[in-house]
């Protein structure tokens, strides 16, 4: 592609992303594809020859808007947000323009200490404590998600509680490639992990990739309100030791995926901190809410983790990929992820000045996230995320409103920030029929979890476009559908 075509189709598809934001909210939510659809309109092979641009851009709207979920359209409400904005898309596009792949800091020093900054800045805009800052023994990196965020933090606790002498006798002593010059597995690991029966599904899969094995997690039961039982979690790890295993690393969170409940942090991490059990706080979701000196109560404690992480690709209107990853003690999560082949030796990084965060991560090559990240936090100001988030919190309230004054529905969770769990009165089946017919409708989307035995409707607010009379029209059209059901 010619730079003047380059030009010209990069101009078409901004006009194109502009308009598709404009008409995003009249599009059907979920998308109406069956399965195959797509596959069954793309040719089988790969073209031998080359097509004009112009055909291409042409089946963006005949093949792909009509497989596209409308993650931006403001009657998303399921799972989580996946939030987008102008400048957050034009910092990706700057990224994807620049092609740096920054795993070193020589590979390109901007990337490395914007991404620095970035973190140091919204560690104080969410009045993190200092031990998680790149002043002092900790830092921040920009990951691709919270799930590698827990699964480094794993592998830093795993570090540390086994001074290197992890499952792989030998880790450190390494060839000419940084590879292990032998790899024999030690004996039945007695490292012991807890988590709640709330908390996400990547704290088990993290402990299962890192080979510690689905046996070593204690699943730690929640209380009426969903937070961890600490009571249980201290009961748990005296047991533990009592039988000779090692507690080491436990994972508590701010906003559960299910209902959004808090854990009790300060009380966990004093169960932790007796025992030496690296404590890594999972706020994927509600981490955003820290900017709002308001919501802080709900992050006490953090003080006392090893490592936390928050999602700005969720709720700060910045484009996924965009998770923040702070640890107090970076060292230890070097030492987990640190091997130094002879071809990615700099002089640079063996003064010891920069940072590479090639060691604070699994894979080796990155992307320039932090740009998108620059651009969000100058072009809207702490002060305008901070009414964003306010604002959807406050159309989670007035639904819940709703919820709490109809003679159908029961909620069934506390609304500290954006979520509303809620069920129909006539039990599981009766919901389960009501969320399909609600998706089918194309009007909104909701997703669903399971509380206390009871299937449990899920509505997020969060999607950048969603106002207020969004949520009045949800509630309508549930009324609506759910009427049409009864009869
Ligand atoms: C509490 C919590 N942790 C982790 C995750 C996983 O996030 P990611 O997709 O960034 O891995 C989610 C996703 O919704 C979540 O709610």
């Amino acid at each position: 592609m010619s730079p003047e075509e380059f030009r010209k189709w990069g101009y078409a598809m901004i006009d194109w992303l502009a308009d598709y934001s404009a008409r995003v909210e009249t599009l059907p939510v979920l998308s109406k594809s069956a399965p195959g659809d797509l596959r069954k309109a793309l040719p089988l092979t790969a073209p031998e020859h080359s097509e004009d641009f112009s055909q291409i851009f042409a089946d963006i709207d005949r093949l792909i808007v009509p497989g596209i979920t409308h993650w931006q359209s403001p009657n998303f409400f399921a799972y989580f947000p996946a939030n987008t904005s102008g400048p957050s898309i034009l910092g990706e596009l700057l990224a994807a323009g620049l092609g740096v792949q920054g795993m070193l800091w020589a590979t390109s020093p901007a990337c490395t200490e914007l991404e620095t900054s970035m973190l140091d800045w919204l560690a104080d805009l969410c009045a993190l404590p200092n031990q998680f800052k790149s002043t002092g023994s900790g830092g921040g990196v920009l990951l691709d998600s919270a799930s590698s965020a827990t699964l480094c933090a794993l592998l830093a606790a795993r570090e540390k509680a086994t001074q290197g002498q992890t499952n792989w006798s030998g880790l450190h002593q390494q060839n000419g490639n940084g590879a292990p010059q032998h790899t024999a597995l030690s004996p039945k690991s007695k490292l012991v992990a807890y988590t709640s029966d709330q908390a996400h599904s990547s704290v088990l899969k993290a402990v299962r990739i890192a080979g510690i094995g689905e046996t070593q997690l204690r699943i730690i039961p929640s209380d009426s309100q969903n937070r961890m039982d600490v009571s249980a979690l201290n009961t748990a790890v005296n047991q533990d030791i009592q039988e000779g295993n090692q507690p080491f690393f436990c994972a508590a969170t701010i906003g559960t995926t299910s209902s959004m409940a808090v854990d009790p942090i300060p009380e966990i991490s004093v169960v932790c901190s007796q025992h030496s059990i690296w404590l890594h706080v999972d706020a994927a979701m509600a981490g955003s809410v820290a900017l709002c000196p308001e919501y802080r109560h709900h992050f006490a404690g953090l003080d006392q983790a090893q490592s936390y992480t928050f999602n700005p690709h969720k709720w700060l209107l910045t484009n996924f990929d965009c998770n923040c990853f702070y640890v107090s003690d970076r060292q230890a999560l070097i030492s987990a992820l640190s091997i130094l082949p002879e071809y990615l030796r700099t002089p640079v990084s063996e003064s010891g000045e920069v940072i590479d965060y090639r060691d604070w991560q699994i894979p080796l090559g990155r992307r320039f996230r932090a740009l998108k990240l620059w651009f969000v936090l100058r072009s809207y100001g702490a002060e305008k995320l901070r009414e964003y988030l306010r604002g959807h919190m406050q159309m989670a309230k007035e639904f819940a409103k709703r919820v709490d004054q109809s003679e159908q529905f029961i909620r069934v969770a506390q609304v500290d920030f954006s979520l509303v769990c809620f069920r129909h009165k006539a039990g599981n089946t009766f919901n389960a029929k009501l969320l399909a017919a609600l998706n089918a409708s194309g009007k909104l989307y909701l997703s669903h979890t399971q509380l206390n035995g009871f299937y449990t409707l899920r509505l997020s607010v969060g999607a950048a476009q969603s106002q207020m009379h969004h949520i009045e029209t949800a509630w309508q059209t549930i009324l609506e559908i759910c009427q049409s059901l009864e009869q």
